[in-house]
């Protein structure tokens, strides 16, 4: 077994990896990120496309926002729907905080040319991989390399950036670690479509035969997605059916609006989970982003979340390595479980707020709410503070 040493393993080359690598690399932090898969398989994976005030801030902050900046769309809000009636919630007025459309992969691409441009050492399609000693000063990581040699890795400190089913989770005792989860009973129909999107800001619509919600990646691509039961195939969704139900639940000819489909180039389906699990740091094990915490997609939170717990770890790991000092890396967990929790809940209310459960009581709760989220200044705010997102750090 050949064995290197470095200051930080990082387990995970999605964003929350990738990002924390970027900022420490600044913060003159060395590091070694491994990967399982290949970059292609990762790079390829759709997922959401809404940044945060604060993330566009730090990504910007960071020397990472240049094609954010010119290809990326500035919103000022959203538009909440329900049959008969649609208003803008603006963010803007609201807060003084915009969001920007600007897809995951995109981000994930500016991170990947930027660990490229660095010289980042980043290790793809390795296996096996087990964190040791976490509970002391001096851990290590073995793995097998992509041509199949063992390899050891010292390091002073390990961060799981390895989502909902990397070891990083497990590898904090059972003995210390608490979880929350909340599997909810629908999923998401998502497709990616090759048409300009028929709005100028997302819709989220809230409709009788279930939630709807039109997005966008670009002025020629756009992104929407329907509520379906658990355990939906695909197959039995042809594009036609798509369409309609869009049509049905986006309110298609509702005063004069018009829902223009177009080419399907993406079809699937999306569970809908919450799961939270405590402490994010164990010894010198420390978790960031799906690894800790899983938040159902209606909110908007899972990349903003996840660049929060980073914007966090990066300085408190560079105050503990580089002077020694562990206040900050002593109070990262406590820190980034503020913003976690606010998150899960910001994302557990929009989720029951806008999806249909069949029972006609909660139905004509969602219908209140909605109304007054759409307009009372006092809910309108709550909901714009929450999804434009708070500062890092609150
Ligand atoms: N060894 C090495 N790498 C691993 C292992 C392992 N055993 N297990 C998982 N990984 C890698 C995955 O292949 C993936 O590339 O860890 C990475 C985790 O990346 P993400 O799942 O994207 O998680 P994160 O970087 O925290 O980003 C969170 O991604 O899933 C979305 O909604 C989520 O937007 C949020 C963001
Ligand atoms: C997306 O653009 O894919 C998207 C936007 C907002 C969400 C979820 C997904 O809440």
């Amino acid at each position: 077994m050949r064995a290197q040493r470095s200051q930080v393993a990082v387990v995970g080359a999605g964003p929350s990896g990738l990002l924390l690598s970027h900022l420490l690399a600044a913060a003159d932090v060395e590091s070694v990120v491994l990967e399982s898969r290949s970059e292609e398989h990762v790079a390829a994976r759709v997922r959401a496309g809404i940044l945060e005030h604060s993330t566009v801030q730090l990504l910007t902050d960071a020397g990472l926002a240049g094609r954010l900046r010119a290809q990326g769309d500035e919103h000022r809000g959203i538009h909440l729907q329900w049959p008969h009636e649609r208003h803008h919630v603006d963010f803007v007025d609201l807060t003084g905080r915009s969001v920007w459309v600007y897809g995951q992969t995109e981000v994930q691409k500016d991170l990947v040319d930027a660990a490229r441009a660095r010289g980042q050492d980043v290790r793809h399609e390795v296996a096996d991989v087990a964190l040791h000693d976490l509970a002391g000063d001096h851990p290590h990581v073995t793995f097998t390399d992509a041509s199949g040699n063992p390899q050891r890795l010292d390091v002073d400190a390990v961060v799981g950036c390895d989502g909902a089913f990397g070891p990083g989770r497990a590898a904090v005792p059972e003995a210390v670690r608490s979880s929350w989860s909340r599997t909810y009973p629908y999923s998401w129909l998502g497709i990616l479509a090759d048409v300009p999107p028929s709005t100028d800001e997302l819709i989220y619509a809230w409709h009788p035969d279930g939630f709807a919600m039109h997005s966008m990646r670009s002025a020629t691509v756009s992104r929407l997605y329907l509520q379906v039961p658990n355990g939906t195939d695909v197959a039995d969704w042809p594009d036609d059916r798509v369409w309609d139900a869009l049509a049905t639940r986006l309110g298609h000819g509702q005063d004069g609006w018009e829902l223009t489909p177009g080419p399907v180039t993406g079809k699937s389906v999306l569970p809908m989970r919450s799961y939270v699990q405590t402490p994010m740091r164990h010894g010198r094990l420390f978790l960031a982003g799906d690894a800790a915490h899983t938040v159902p997609p209606t909110g908007a939170k899972g990349l903003n979340l996840a660049v929060a717990d980073v914007a966090l770890l990066a300085p408190a790991l560079a105050a503990l390595l580089r002077e020694g000092n562990p206040a900050l890396a002593d109070a990262y967990s406590d820190t980034a479980l503020r913003r976690v929790w606010r998150c899960t809940h910001f994302s557990w209310w929009m989720t029951t707020m806008l999806h249909t459960s069949g029972d006609p009581f909660d139905e004509q709760l969602q219908l209140s709410q909605l109304r007054w989220v759409a307009t009372s200044e006092a809910g309108a705010a709550g909901l714009a503070e929450n999804y434009a997102g708070l500062p890092i750090g609150f």
